[in-house]
C-alpha cells in the first residue's frame, strides 16, 4: 500500500512515518520543509496550498494522511492559519476525488471544540465530549479544524470520500500535572458549591487575560518551549489540560491510531477522539466533571471509574483502536 503523508517533518511527522514503514506500508512524504526522514520511501515536494503539487505529488498512491498544519493559532497570521489548514484540506480532499482515491486519515484536534485558544470560551454542552458535540471557536486554529472537519463531510457527500479526524491530546509534563492534581483536589476539598465558585473564578480571570493577550502579546516560540507571557505558569497548565478535557495521546497510540485508521473500512465522515481511556488526574471522572465543567450535562452511564472525558469509544468503534500507553502506567511516576 502507497501511503502519501502531508506533514511528515514536524514534530509528529518522523515517528508516524517510522510506524507506518514498520507496518509494511510505502510512505511517499509531503511537506514544504523537507527533511531527510527514516522510513520515507520517496519525498514528493511540496505547497498543500499550490494544488497541482498536491495532485502531481498524490499521483499512484492508494491511501492518504494528511497532517500538514500550522499546528497553532499564533504560529502565522490569522489568515494564513486558516489558508494552510483548511484550504490545504481542500486541496488534499480534492486531489483524492480527481484521483479515485476513497478514503483519507486526517489529525484533527481536541481544539477543533474550540474550549482552550479562544479569545472566548463557552461552557461545553455535554460529557463525555464526542464527535458530536457543538464547536464554537475563536481563534484561527481551532475553527480551521473545525471547518477541514467539515471539509471532510462534504467530499463525503460530494464525492463519497471516507474519512475519519482524529482528535489528538496532547502530552504530559509529569510536574505539570503533579501541581495541577494538587490544585484540584484543594478545589474538591471546598464544600461544593464554593469549588464550583472558585472554578467560575479561575476561568472569569483567564478570559479577561485572555481577550487582552491573544490580540496584544500573543504566545511565542523559543527554541522548543512556548512562551506565554500573557498567562501565569498555572494558567497555562490549567488551560493546556483542563481545556483539553484532561485527556493525554502518548506519541506511541498516535502512531497507531494512524495505521488502525489507514487500514479501516468505514463508510462516511467522523471525527474521533484519540486519546488515552482514562483522566490524566487519577480522580474519578464525575468528580471531576461537576466541578470543573459546571455547564456541561454529564452522561453518568458514560462517564463511570476514571474514564476519560472525550469518548474514547467512538475510535474504538470506528478504526479499531484503543490506547496501549494509559496514564495509569505513569500514576505512580507522578503521584507517588
Ligand atoms: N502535536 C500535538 O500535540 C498535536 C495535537 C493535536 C493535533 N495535532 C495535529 O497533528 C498534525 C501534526 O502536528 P505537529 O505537532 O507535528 O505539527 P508541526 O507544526 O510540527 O508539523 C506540521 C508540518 O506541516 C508542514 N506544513 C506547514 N505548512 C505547510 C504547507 N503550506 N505545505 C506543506 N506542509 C506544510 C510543516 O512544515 C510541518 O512539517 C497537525 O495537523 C496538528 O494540527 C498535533
Amino acid at each position: 500500500m502507497k501511503v502519501f503523508v502531508t506533514g511528515y517533518s514536524g514534530h509528529l511527522g518522523p515517528a508516524v512515518v517510522k510506524k507506518l514503514d514498520a507496518s509494511g506500508a510505502e510512505v511517499i512524504g509531503f511537506d514544504i520543509d523537507q527533511k531527510n526522514v527514516p522510513g520515507l520511501a520517496d519525498v514528493r515536494g511540496g505547497d498543500i496550498l499550490n494544488y497541482d503539487q498536491v495532485k502531481a505529488a498524490m499521483t499512484g498512491c492508494d491511501e492518504v494522511l494528511h497532517m500538514a498544519a500550522i499546528a497553532m493559532p499564533f504560529y502565522a497570521r490569522e489568515q494564513e492559519v486558516f489558508n494552510v489548514n483548511a484550504s490545504g484540506t481542500f486541496n488534499v480532499f480534492k486531489a483524492c476525488a480527481e484521483l479515485g482515491i476513497k478514503r483519507v486519515s486526517v489529525t484533527s484536534s481536541v481544539n477543533a471544540i474550540g474550549y482552550n485558544f479562544g479569545v472566548k470560551v463557552r461552557d461545553l454542552s455535554y460529557l463525555p465530549v464526542d464527535g458530536s458535540h457543538p464547536l464554537f471557536a475563536t481563534d484561527p486554529y481551532s475553527y480551521s479544524k473545525g471547518v477541514s472537519e467539515d471539509i471532510g463531510r462534504y467530499f463525503y457527500n460530494r464525492y463519497g470520500i471516507s474519512s475519519v479526524f482524529m482528535r489528538l491530546g496532547i502530552g504530559i509534563n509529569v510536574e505539570d500535572i503533579r501541581s495541577l492534581r494538587a490544585r484540584v483536589d484543594g478545589l474538591l476539598s471546598l464544600p461544593e458549591k464554593e469549588g464550583i465558585r472558585e472554578v467560575r473564578r479561575i476561568e472569569a480571570e483567564m478570559d479577561e487575560r485572555r481577550l487582552y493577550a491573544l490580540r496584544e502579546a500573543p504566545p511565542y516560540r523559543n527554541g522548543t518551549e512556548y512562551v506565554y507571557e500573557c498567562f501565569t505558569k498555572e494558567q497555562v497548565i490549567w488551560s493546556s489540560h483542563v481545556h483539553n478535557f484532561l485527556i493525554y495521546t502518548h506519541l506511541d497510540d498516535l502512531c497507531d491510531a494512524c495505521v488502525c485508521a489507514l487500514s479501516a473500512r468505514y463508510e462516511g465522515s467522523h471525527p474521533i477522539f484519540v486519546s488515552d481511556y482514562v483522566n490524566m488526574l487519577g480522580i474519578e471522572s464525575a468528580k471531576l466533571a461537576l466541578l470543573l465543567y459546571p455547564g456541561a450535562k454529564v452522561d453518568f452511564d458514560l462517564l463511570k471509574g476514571y474514564d476519560a472525558l472525550a469518548d474514547y469509544r467512538e475510535a474504538e468503534k470506528m478504526i479499531g483502536f484503543r490506547a496501549k500507553h494509559s496514564f495509569t502506567d505513569l500514576y505512580k511516576e507522578v503521584f507517588g
